[in-house]
């Protein structure tokens, strides 16, 4: 069992150290060395094919499900490093939630969505379930407007709704990190924003990652940002990392300030 009580009780540490990743003989990631702030939002920003998403990915073994992926270098969850042998995959991504582009609800209903994940942790008492569903829910703000609809088909919300149903569902295995790859950009600016004010929310007890190509929003939400650019062999590095202030204002390597005033990418 989990030693902790609640989420958040303690600071909970991820990063990377030198990792290099490949897709068979294509080096996607060289040498990344990065160590995440707990309990704050980091943004991965750079142009497309940088290496964002497969970044990302490290964090939870994502890229496991992809044949032909190598890691080099180390990925630490908490002091572990999860490309050991003997992780629990299926612990690790309890841990490590993730919420995608477009939601993926199951087709069922708001309720089932929710009880899933902690079904699958062997969760089986009913009162406690629904417990959950509602703690979840008020975590996204979405309990007003569904509370008296969990039967509703999940896909019949609006698109905005069913993003912070996913993140719903990502809190109900109470995560200590939340990776968000692009999670906003199917959404209208309201909706949108209404993610913004709850990543901020959700920061002040868990870890963010989060992939936008919106600088805006990068420079809105984020308090550290990592700028990743492809080098001549098209193998993502990191050009900087640095607090988002900094890395807008007063960016230490010219590639940054080219990307971030728009120049390219
Ligand atoms: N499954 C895969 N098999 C082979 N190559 C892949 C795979 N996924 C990604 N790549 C390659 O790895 C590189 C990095 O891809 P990745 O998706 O991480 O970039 P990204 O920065 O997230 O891009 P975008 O901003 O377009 O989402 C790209 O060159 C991409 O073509
Ligand atoms: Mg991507």
């Amino acid at each position: 069992m989990d030693e902790r009580t609640s989420p958040g009780q303690k600071d909970f540490t991820i990063g990377t150290e030198g990792v290099s990743l490949y897709y068979g003989a294509f080096r996607a990631l060289r040498d990344v060395t990065l160590e995440i702030q707990p309990r704050s939002i980091t943004a991965i920003i750079g142009p497309s094919g940088c290496g964002k998403s497969t970044l990302l990915r490290l964090f939870n073994r994502m890229n496991d499900l992809i044949p032909g992926v190598r890691v080099e270098g180390k990925v630490l969850v908490d002091g572990a490093s999860v490309y050991d042998r003997d992780t629990d995959v299926v612990a690790l991504r309890k841990r490590v939630g993730m919420v995608f582009q477009k939601p993926n609800l199951f087709p069922s209903s708001v309720r089932d969505n929710l009880v899933v994940g902690p079904r699958q942790h062997g969760l089986k008492n009913e009162a406690q379930l629904s417990e959950i569903v509602e703690r979840s829910l008020r975590q996204v703000a979405l309990w007003d407007e569904v509370k008296d609809q969990l039967k509703r088909p999940a896909q019949s919300l609006s698109v905005g709704q069913q993003q912070r149903l996913c993140i719903a569902r990502t809190l109900t295995v109470e995560p200590e990190v939340i990776l968000m790859d692009e999670s906003c950009s199917a959404l209208d600016p309201e909706s949108t924003l209404r993610i913004e004010e709850l990543m901020h929310d959700l920061a002040r007890t868990y870890t963010i990652l989060t992939v936008t190509h919106n600088m805006e929003q990068a420079a809105r939400v984020s308090d550290m940002s990592a700028f990743l650019m492809m080098d001549e062999d098209r193998a993502g590095t990191l050009v900087e990392y640095a607090p988002t202030g900094e890395i807008f204002s007063n960016p230490k390597d010219k590639r940054t300030e080219a990307y971030i005033t728009g120049r390219f990418g």
